[in-house]
This record gives C-alpha cells, structure tokens and sequence, in this order.
C-alpha cells in the first residue's frame, strides 16, 4: 500500500515500479481527508472514503523486440494506375488470413494489431472491436500507432480458428490534398501487422503460450470492395463477396472460384517507425440518425435529407435487387438549385457503388470512408421501386468521430444562441475524426494548425480532447523538427511533397504556427498536465528562435505575406488573404502574446532562465508593438475591429488606463459602426468578444466596459451578414468556413474555400460559456491571486448578464469533477439567482453582477460544494443599443458653440 500525503487527487505519477510488457497490476485507492465548508477546510470534519473498485492497466507490447511478426502484404500489387500509366491512383483494399488450431481454453488473448493503411480484423468471422478507420492517423514516418484487443472469448478452444483482416489504403497511401492530390504519401504498398498471443488458463500472468503472428504462412485474396478512398468513397461488388472468408468453420468449397483466389502473402521490411499503443481514443460511430425527408430534386434525382449536416457514412438496413443492379449515393452538405450540391467538395467524389448479388444487402455500411454530409443523392433506388421501395426505415446515417467523452454543455433563454452552441458541437464532433482537420468532406480534411489553435479552448471545454490533441501535438513538434523548427501549416505534415510535389514552401506563420506554443497551453489550462508543456517545450523554443525577425530583432519580418487573418469577411471569395487588417500587425500582436505564454509556461516548468529571457523579451516585443503601430492615445493602425481586439486583449497597450479606454471606445465604436456585423477572419474571431469584455482593470471605466458588453450581446445576436447567427437564419446545422458560404440569395460561395462544416469561427462558444454561461478556468487575474495553476483547480464564476438572455446554465466535467452554473433573472429582471457547484478539491472566485457592488469587486472565493448566490441586478446599459450610422442621434446637441 502506497500512501501519498498532499492535496493532490489528479494526475499523481504512477508510484510502483514501471511496468514490463504484457505486464498487469491492479489499483485501488481511497483518500483520507476533511470535508470542507470552507476553502482551507479547517473547520471540517475528517472523512476517508471507502476504497474504490480495483482498476486493472496492462502494458502494450514497449519494446520493439516484443514484436515477432512481420508486415504483410498481398504478392501482387492491387493498385490501379492512371490512364497514362504515371501514378498509382488508388488501391484496390486487400484480405489477409490465417488459420490455426488451439488445443485448450486459453486464460487470456490479446491482439495487437496495425496496418500500413486502414484496417477491420475478424477473429472466427466475428469482428474484433468497433473502431472506425484504425489505426488512426499519425505522422507515419515517426509513429504507427497499434490497437490492443482482448480477444479471450472470441476464441474457439479445442478447434480450428481464423484471424481475418482487410485492409484498404486509408491516408497510408491514399490520395491526399487538393487538385488532384498525392497518392501514396508514405508508401507504396499496402498491409497489416498483427500479432495474437494466447495464454493458457494456468499461465495467465506468465509468457504467453501460443503466439499467432503475421508472416509468409499467412494468405491473401483482393477484396470485393473494388475501391475504397477517403476522398472519393467506396465501390463494393457484391458479387465478389466470398461468405465465410473469415472463419474456417465456413470454408469455401475448394474447388471454387473464391478459393483459387487466395494467394500466398509477403513480407514487407519492418518500418524504421515507433510503434505505439494508440494514447488517443479511437474513432467510433457515435450515432445514428434517421432521414428526416426522402424527395425528388428538379431533375428527377432522388434526395434524402438527414436534417443535419454530419460526418460518417450511411448504412443500408435491407435491400434485395436483381444480381448486377447498382446504387450509386453521392454525398454533399448543402443542396444548389434543388439539386446535390457537389461543387465545395472540389475533386472529392464522396461517392459509393454499391453492386448487389442476389442475395439480399444487410446493414451494410461502407468500411474505409467517411463523408461530410447532410444530403445523400440515391441513384438505382427510389420511393417508386415496385418491390423493396426505398423508404425513410431504409436506411440511416452513422455518425464517426474520435470516442471523446463529453464534457462541456451550455444552454440559454435564447433559442438562436442554443442552435449556434449545437452547431459549434456538431462542427467539433465533425473535425475530430483521428486528428483535428479543417473541413470533413472536400478534397483536404487535413490538420491545418491554424484553426485547432483558435478554436482548441472551446473544443477542451466541449470534449475531453487531452488524449486525441495531446496524442496529435506529438506530431506537430516530430514534423517540426523535420522542417528545422518550422511548423508545418498541416500536421501530420502532407505539403512536403509527397514522392515528387511542393505544395507550399516552408515558411514560418503567425497564429498557425503558434500553435506549438498556445495549444499545448490550452490544454494545461484544461488540464492541468505539466506533461504536455514538456514534451512541447523544445519545438516551442525552436519556433521562437527560427521565425524571421525584422530589422529590430523583435517583431516579424514585415516582408513576409501571413495568412493571418484569414478570411475576413471583406475579403474577396478568390483571395480569403486580403484581410483588412494587416497581416504583419496581426502576426506582432499574436507574438508578443505567445512571448509572455512562453515565459509563463517556462516558469512552470522550472527554466528560470528561459522564463527571465521570454519575460524580458515579451516586454521588448511590446514596446516595440506599440512604436511600431499605436498611436500615443491608445488607437492602432489598422483600424480594424480585429487589430483592436487583439491589442486588447493580448493587452498591449501602456499601464496608464487611458490608452486602453481609447482603444476600448474605438472598438465599441467600430462595432457601432459595422451595423453589429462582424468583421474579423481567423485570428479575429476567437478575440472580438472577449475584448469587449475584458475588465479594464480601471474603475473609471465601468461605463464603458458594460456598454461594450451589450455591444458584445449586440454583436452575438446580430443575423444579419456576416455573423454567428446568419448561418442559423439560413437553417444551417454546422459552423461554417465563411460567414457566407451560403450567399443570402440561396448560392453557394463562388470561393474555392467553401466548406459548411469547419470549427474555426465556432471559438465564440468559449465566450458564450465564460460570459453568459459564466464559469471558465484559471483564476484570470493571476496577479492578485497567484496563478490559479491548470485544470480548472481553481476556476472563475462571473456571468454577466446581458442583451435579451434571462437565464443560462453551463455544466462542465472537470478533472475535480462537475462544475455547474445556472443563474435566471427575476423579478421583472431586477434580480439575479444563481446555483453554483464547486466539484472536491477546487476553488471557485464568484464575481456577481450586482447592481450594488463597488467597481473593484474582486469576488468570493469559494471552496467545493453548492451554493445559492442572489443580488440586486440591472441590465448593463440601453438595450439594443444602436449603430452609429443613423444620422445625428448620438450628439449631444448642446456642445456647439461651448468651449470645453
Ligand atoms: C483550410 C483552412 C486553413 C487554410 C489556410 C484552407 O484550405 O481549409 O481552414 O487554415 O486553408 O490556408
């Protein structure tokens, strides 16, 4: 028995000896303790728990010598070539067998398993686990993760058995990227690995006492799946289909044509890549969802609307057609004209071929693919077939993502605001497919740094995202160290070229690349793991060594085109770069920001030094932000909302308040101005709102701050184009690309870039869940209080009630457990009522909005438990405020001819 004696209750380092392969231990734990009323607990009475159930953890295979088997592939390359015979187009997926016999009831077995590709593996006909697109995409040149089965029922003792595994070309060595991509990124050749170690009923914990493995005794046979892409979609002929492939019990008569089909295998050379048990969940269909209209278009296709735009693919319940008859479903998020809405996909067919047998086809879904879909075009099957009519019960739409447990839920009074919060979710749940992507259905779907950084702290409240981003953040700083310190724009990083392309040179670029330094930070403030912040910290260093600097050694080099804010809604639909605000300003902004991040993350970690030296030069790089673009008042030079936000925000500017409340006014003002619509692209958007509404730490101010709090409510609520809600007013479903993906006239955007489902703009949710909801992590004003340290061990309650929104209740699992926070407004509005829960072993700082406090009300410190709080409350100024471009209404009429 260990006994441990701090405070801590997460994250305790694992106290035992390490433990070998294949090895298991058992754990259980109980924590002695006071019950607290208060946040020192010195008035509680002491209470233990009773000991919690025991936890069994069991280590993968550690080492590369565990692994006997071999890689496999098929004895003839199943690739099918272009017409000119240059390239590899796509491969036609692949079986994989071997049948054994085992003599006894094994006590244990387990499967380790991957591919050079995408895999399902059947053990006795029956598949083993339920994950989707194993083994998940990681930068393969560095790391192939592998998936741990345990198999010990599945196993037939005393007979014959057959392991079984298909496989298809999955991101291993499928097309990648846009125009007509890069086939066969990491290899040319399909295959599996699969290793089965069984242990006999009285050697459980000893060496295992059989070891199935892949290697030449193993056979192959093409798949009927004829082609199965990412991007393109899958073509399965039935007729191919060979019953019983996958277990023994059910041999093919041998003088078929199926068994003349098998072949023997080969071995392929063992990668130079680490082999990894997957740290991240794996992707699964989460749901399933029924159509909710089956119609004929104006040309006479017929249509299926699931009512929700999704990631995943459909599955066909029962259908019986004559031998030969094909369906063909092409997939699209939006309709144009009535019609599938194909066009944002670019060169992504989203297409499956299904050709039926005279058998019937049941629950088939389709195994290597996945689509981003809301409508689905159904060609060989309709409403009016005679037999087998094509119904709402035919058929449904499973949705696919990484497992992630949900962890963060809001709701309001405000019916527009609860869609947009759901569609901020489905376009989480949409791009967290394996790694965090872009977009899910056009011919990228890749992991664009750019966008997981913005909106990385609204997807760890939404999710518990430690595991998948913690696991992909490996990658980013494995192919940063291969660009020398540069981060790539995608990770896994796919612009190398592929064999023989160039797709983007390699150059470094504020806000994506900062990513190796601000989501590694989100995380720790989610979670508070130190662990994450370690593994990043060296590329952090090298990002901030290697980026190109200007003259003065501080800000970036000005000569150098950034992406920044992308896609500003001003910018034209062929040129999303063209923001307003310029480019090299919003890159500054953003590194002095990551400068002071860097100094805190490595105080954190103990390098003094390091935390001295980004200290120092985040205050350089601040003076320098300030000669270099604001003026002595306190206003920016591009007079953007964006370059405002973020000087803001980043706070940027002098410590006397007056610069500050200029800036704060010309935000306030600016926002007036654009009739409430917003204005920013990318690197804006995560930043509009929190800055008008982070405290000016100035009481002088408080008029100011609570008018630009009803301009942020202002600002949210607007459905005009663009804004968060215009998309809803349009019935969309998911987060867009654009503010106007779809134009208010029913076209889709003519832009190239023009996808209905991406999160980016969705890191409004962090705001609605700090500020409306009211509960975010960390003690914001460190200062005073001392870092609040990560994983919401001591978080902030402060909702501000606003606009038209009487009530909200915002729950969230931390690592403490549930904090919740639900508040209305009653008594014809004039007070607020408030339940609070503060999960064991937190702190909560309650900041009310009450009509009565004084200005510098720093808050309550709570300890766990629940809690009742109530208060005078007053709206915070005139509602709806008003434009500023309706005449002369805002001038106070008496100054003229007044001196001042
Ligand atoms: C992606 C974006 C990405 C951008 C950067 C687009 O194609 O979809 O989300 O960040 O390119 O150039």
């Amino acid at each position: 028995m260990i006994s441990l004696a701090n405070q801590d209750n997460v994250l305790i380092p694992w106290q035992s000896e390490r433990l070998e392969s294949r090895e298991r231990a058992m754990v259980r734990v109980m924590a002695k303790g006071v019950a607290s009323t208060t946040p020192d607990g010195k008035d509680g009475e002491a209470v233990d728990t009773a000991w919690s159930e025991w936890a069994t953890v069991e280590a993968a295979l550690l080492d590369r010598s565990d692994w006997k088997a071999q890689f496999i592939s098929s004895s003839k390359c199943t690739a099918v070539w272009s017409k000119d015979g240059g390239r590899k187009e796509y491969f036609r997926p692949i079986r994989l067998r071997k049948t054994f016999t085992i003599d006894s009831l094994p006590g244990r077995a387990r499967l380790y398993i991957t591919a050079l590709g995408v895999y399902k593996a059947y053990l006795n006909g029956r598949r083993v686990g339920d994950e989707q697109m194993a083994p998940g995409w990681t930068s393969y040149a560095h790391r192939l993760q592998y998936q741990v089965f345990d198999v010990s029922e599945m196993l037939r003792a005393n007979g014959v058995n057959t392991l079984a595994i298909e496989v298809a070309e999955g991101w291993y060595a499928g097309r990648l990227l846009w125009h007509e991509g890069v086939p066969c990124f990491y290899g040319e050749e399909i295959g599996a690995l699969a290793q089965l170690e069984i242990y006999s009923l009285d050697s459980i914990d000893s060496e295992p006492s059989l070891q199935i493995f892949s290697d030449e005794s193993w056979e192959w046979r093409e798949s009927p799946m004829l082609a199965s892409g990412i991007y393109d979609g899958e073509t399965y002929d039935m007729r191919e289909e060979e019953d019983g492939w996958a277990d023994a019990h059910m041999p093919p008569p041998k003088s078929s044509k199926s068994a003349s089909s098998w072949h023997k295998v080969k071995t392929l050379p063992f990668p130079q890549t680490d082999l990894l048990a997957s740290p991240s969940p794996p992707v699964r269909v989460k749901d399933t969802i029924s159509p909710v209209r089956i119609f004929e278009s104006p040309s006479g296709k017929t249509l299926i609307d699931f009512g929700q735009n999704l990631v995943g693919k459909l599955v066909i319940h029962n259908l019986s057609k004559p031998s030969g008859h094909v369906l063909t479903i092409r997939h699209a998020e939006v309709l144009e004209n009535g019609e599938l809405g194909t066009r944002p996909l670019r060169s992504a067919k989203a297409t499956d071929t299904i050709t039926l047998s005279s058998k019937p086809l049941t629950e088939y879904s389709p195994h290597f693919t996945f689509h981003g879909f809301r409508y689905v075009e159904m060609s060989g099957w309709s409403r009016s077939d005679a037999e087998c009519p094509l119904t709402t019960d035919s058929l449904s739409a499973l949705v696919m993502h990484t497992d992630m447990p949900r962890t963060g839920h809001f709701h309001c009074s405000n019916a527009q605001l609860n869609r947009l919060h759901e569609n901020v979710v489905w376009s989480t749940r949409s791009n967290f497919v394996s790694i965090p992507t872009d977009c899910p259905q056009r011919d990228e779907r890749l992991g664009w740094t750019g966008d997981i950084q913005a909106f990385g702290p609204t997807a760890a409240f939404l999710f518990d995202v430690a595991g998948m981003l913690g696991n992909w953040m490996r990658d980013v700083v494995l192919d940063q160290a291969d660009e020398g310190g540069v981060v790539p724009f995608i990770v896994p990083n796919v612009l190398k070229g592929g064999r023989d392309k160039f797709f983007w040179p390699r150059v470094p670029q504020a806000v994506w690349d900062d990513v190796v330094v601000l989501l590694p930070w989100t995380l720790y403030v989610a979670y508070g793991d130190t662990a994450i912040l370690h593994q990043a910290y060296d590329g952090m260093k090298d990002y901030l060594t290697i980026l190109p600097r200007a003259d003065d050694g501080l800000l970036w080099d000005p000569d150098l085109w950034q992406l920044s804010d992308w896609l500003d809604p001003s910018a034209p639909p062929d040129n999303p770069g063209l923001s307003r605000t310029d480019g090299t300003l919003v890159a500054d902004a953003y590194l002095t920001h990551v400068t002071r991040i860097m100094s805190r993350i490595a105080g954190i970690l103990g390098h003094q030094d390091d935390e001295a030296h980004f200290q120092a030069q985040a205050e350089k790089l601040v003076d320098a932000f300030r000669r270099q673009y604001m003026t002595a008042a306190g206003l920016v030079v591009s007079d953007s909302q964006t370059a405002l936000a973020l000087t803001l925000l980043f706070n940027l500017h002098p410590s006397d308040p007056s610069g500050r409340a200029t800036a704060s006014a010309r935000l306030g003002r600016l926002v007036r101005r654009a009739n409430f619509k917003v204005s920013t692209g990318f690197a804006g958007t995560s930043a509009i709102l929190p800055s008008l509404t982070c405290p000016s730490s100035s009481p002088s101010q408080a008029q100011q701050e609570a008018q630009n709090l009803q301009l942020a409510y202002r600002m949210l609520l607007e459905t005009g184009c663009p804004s968060w809600i215009y998309p809803i007013t349009q019935g969309a479903t998911t987060i867009w690309e654009r503010w106007d993906s779809m134009l208010p006239d029913g076209r889709v955007n003519p832009g190239e870039m023009t996808s209905f489902n991406h999160y980016a703009l969705g890191s409004v949710a962090t705001w609605m869940h700090a500020v409306i909801g009211g509960v975010s992590p960390g003690d914001l004003d460190e200062k005073a209080r001392g870092d609040g340290g990560g994983g919401w061990k001591r978080f902030r309650v402060q909702p501000r009630p606003g606009g038209d929104v009487t009530s909200a209740k915002v729950d969230f699992l931390s690592r403490y457990g549930q904090v919740s926070c639900c508040w209305e407004l009653v008594a014809a509005g004039s007070r607020f009522k408030m339940e609070l829960i503060v999960p064991p072993n937190s702190t909560a700082v309650v900041i009310l909005p009450d009509a009565e406090k004084t200005s510098d009300d720093r808050g309550k410190v709570v300890g766990s438990g629940r809690y009742h709080f109530e208060c005078a409350f007053k709206q915070p100024g005139p509602w709806p405020p008003q434009p500023l471009n309706s005449g002369y209404d805002d001038f106070d009429f008496g100054k003229i001819g007044k001196t001042r």
